[in-house]
């Protein structure tokens, strides 16, 4: 029999700007997911890439005064990089300025053409630029976008566009997730999307005429007006063609098409479980299997979003921590399909109590009395009788990882991968409390060749749970996975990822190896040193000069990014005499900050001028405003007199001060 085939996907992201810990939250799953398949003996193709066109995306390109392709390289590099560091693994990228992803998009706008599915006519009505969505007026909710993460501004549009016959399928979607209940899960979002559909399901505008950044409609036009494919119809096709369709690999695409799952965080269901079958309906090809709608990450309730200023950098945190602590944390902490939380100190929760702890002590434990009472050569076991209650409680931790490896795989088939790893902290745990029961210091005091046979299975069956667990914790965190292994002696047999799932089976361990020291996994982290958490960072807050300010390395200073900022627009926050709001320029990007200089300076006297700003600071939130940075000033002992840093000489916004 061939290998079973897995095609996982992720969403394509908006090169619009630096991807946050959210957007890897998906990545990092779907990598868990293809990582383990791939062990489990699936041959997998894991698809990730980037959604180029579109309005917003021309409208930053414009501010930035560069041309959009110019714009999406540069932030496109910046997301190979971010996945580079996280181990994403994926096996291709498909950007939406390819060739390659026109002719797809191309194609499948002319077959459902062909079948009079998409037609001409003037389109009235709303749009959303950051969430490139169409609303009809009755959708609004007080005139704004009704996604409730967004509510921003939305703008009248009335065009000449093409539409897609949706209306038509309505029947047809209804009895497909009918007969398919696993196609959304999980099954709340299920319920959510029939509830939309009984609504009503209207023609879906798919053109644009008002900007051209994007694929042109392949019909020719009377009189040569151009119309672009709106940005959706765009980048759902990216899903065909990572996996070559139309015609660049049909070998590839008959293996891998249908994709087993779409994985979509849960604002982006819709298009996903409506448009996208619909639109492979008309077009007559299959539809995915699965599509999982996970939760969001939160921040203090809020979904982190560049917009609202609460993004925390995954570049950051890797750095800080490691890409496979972060891993960890992130398939560990959230209920895949609910929405969970970050804050720093759940992560070093984390590190300290599963990494640290639980997985780093047990190795370290094992390996230390490993060396002491075999040489560090992990024994064999011994065939002990039944009734010695040594073998009793190695038969249990047995049966324990053999359940563990079973429940693992149950759960990881069906998605639930935060349980497929609770599973493995159980077995972790028992493991722990089986050296306290099976104590070999007190076996190793047993001379007798009973007693050596004692501690050697004990002292074996450590060694097995621990190599099992390396296979187990493989896909999320790839790089200890392979430390356990070489330390375990285990390198002779090949890498760790090239391992298969089936070799975690209980008495697989070679006989004779030798588990080596080695440095402690993950050290233990102290929870005084953590940052001041974000929203107890003060903007420019006049704050009590130490008494005798401590030295600084050189390397200390330069982990502050300065940078110039000219102020744009400033205005006082109602309801507070002290705070300003002031809207900056970076160069890259544009931002708030929130200072506490209003009894000294006028929002007036502000505008234009070119202050300095901590532009890595983590953002606060100060009387419900976003503060993304903080300015620097000069204060006299008693506050009386308050003066701006500014630069001496006129310099681009975004100069680094040094
Ligand atoms: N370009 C579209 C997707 C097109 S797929 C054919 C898009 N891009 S996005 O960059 O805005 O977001 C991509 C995905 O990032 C979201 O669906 C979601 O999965 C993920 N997340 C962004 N912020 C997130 C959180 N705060 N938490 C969890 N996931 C989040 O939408």
């Amino acid at each position: 029999m061939g290998k079973q085939t897995f095609y996982i996907t992720t969403p394509i992201y908006y090169p619009s700007d630096k991807l946050h810990i959210g957007h890897s939250y998906t990545t990092v799953i779907c990598d868990a997911f293809a990582r383990y398949h791939r062990m489990a003996g699936d041959e997998v193709l894991f698809l990730t890439g980037t959604d180029e066109h579109g309005q917003k995306i021309q409208r930053r390109a414009e501010a930035k005064g560069v041309p959009p392709q110019e714009f999406v390289d540069d932030i496109v590099a910046t997301i190979k990089d971010l996945w580079v560091r996280l181990n994403i693994s994926y096996d291709d990228f498909v950007r939406t300025t390819e060739p390659r992803h026109h002719r797809a998009v191309q194609e499948i706008f002319r077959r459902i053409y062909a079948k009079g599915d998409i037609y001409k006519s003037e389109y009235e009505g709303w749009y959303c630029t950051p969430c490139e969505t169409f609303w009809l007026e009755r959708q609004l909710v007080e005139g704004k976008c009704p996604n409730p993460d967004c509510r921003r501004p939305v703008e009248l549009t009335k065009e000449e566009s093409y539409f897609f016959r949706m209306s038509k399928y309505a029947g047809r979607w209804r009895q497909f997730i009918e007969e398919n209940p696993d196609f959304i899960q999980p099954a709340s979002r299920r319920n959510e999307m029939i509830k939309f559909v009984e609504q009503g399901l209207e023609d879906l505008c798919i053109s644009r005429t008002t900007f051209d950044w994007g694929i042109p409609v392949p019909i020719e036009e009377p009189g040569g007006k151009k119309h672009v494919i709106y940005v959706w119809f765009d980048a759902l096709t990216n899903y065909l063609t990572g996996c070559g369709w139309p015609e660049a690999d049909p070998a590839k695409y008959e293996k891998f098409w249908p994709a087993d799952v779409h994985v979509v965080g849960k604002e982006i269901v819709r298009f996903h479980t409506i448009i996208w079958p619909i639109m492979l309906m008309a077009a007559d090809l299959p539809l995915p299997k699965t599509v999982f709608g996970h939760g969001w990450l939160v921040l203090e309730g809020e979904k982190m979003s560049k917009s609202k200023g609460n993004v925390i950098d995954p570049v950051i945190l890797c750095n800080k921590y490691s890409a496979d602590a972060l891993r960890y944390f992130l398939c560990r902490e959230v209920v895949f399909g609910q929405d969970g939380s970050y804050s720093e100190a759940a992560l070093v929760s984390r590190i300290n109590a599963d990494l640290a702890n639980d997985l780093g002590n047990l190795i370290h434990r094992t390996q230390a009395m490993n060396e002491k009472y075999f040489a560090r050569i992990v024994p064999a076991a011994a065939e002990l009788p039944g009734d010695d209650p040594v073998g009793r409680l190695v038969a249990s931790l047995k049966s324990l990882a053999g359940e563990t490896v079973a429940e693992y795989r149950r759960q990881m088939e069906g998605f639930g991968l935060n349980e497929a790893l609770a599973a493995v902290w159980r077995l972790l745990g028992r493991a722990n409390k089986f050296i306290d029961e099976a104590a070999p210091w007190n076996l190793a005091k047993d001379q007798s060749p009973a007693g050596r046979d004692r501690l050697a299975t004990v002292m074996n069956a450590l060694a097995e749970v621990i190599r099992i667990v390396a296979f187990l914790i493989y896909p999320v965190m790839p790089v200890t996975a392979g430390k356990v292994w070489d330390q375990l002696g285990l390198s002779g047999r090949g890498p760790v990822a090239g391992q298969t799932l089936d070799d975690a089976e209980w008495g697989k361990l070679p006989a004779g190896v030798e588990f080596h020291r080695a440095e402690p996994l993950f050290p233990r982290i102290d929870p005084a040193t953590l940052e001041v958490a974000p929203e107890a960072t003060p903007a420019a807050a006049p704050a009590p000069a130490p008494a005798a300010p401590a030295e600084l390395d050189i390397a200390d200073f330069q982990k502050l990014d300065l940078r110039v900022a000219k102020v744009l627009r400033a205005e006082c926050i109602p309801g507070t005499d002290k705070l300003l709001k002031l809207q900056i320029d970076l160069g890259a990007e544009q931002r708030q900050i929130v200072a506490g200089i209003a009894l000294h300076y006028t929002p007036e006297e502000l505008v234009g001028k070119e202050i300095v700003v901590v532009a890595n600071l983590k953002p606060a939130k100060l009387r419900g405003e976003v503060s993304q940075g903080m300015l620097l000033a000069a204060s006299t002992p008693d506050h009386a007199v308050l003066s701006l840093v500014t630069a001496e000489r006129p310099v681009p916004p975004g100069s680094r001060v040094k």
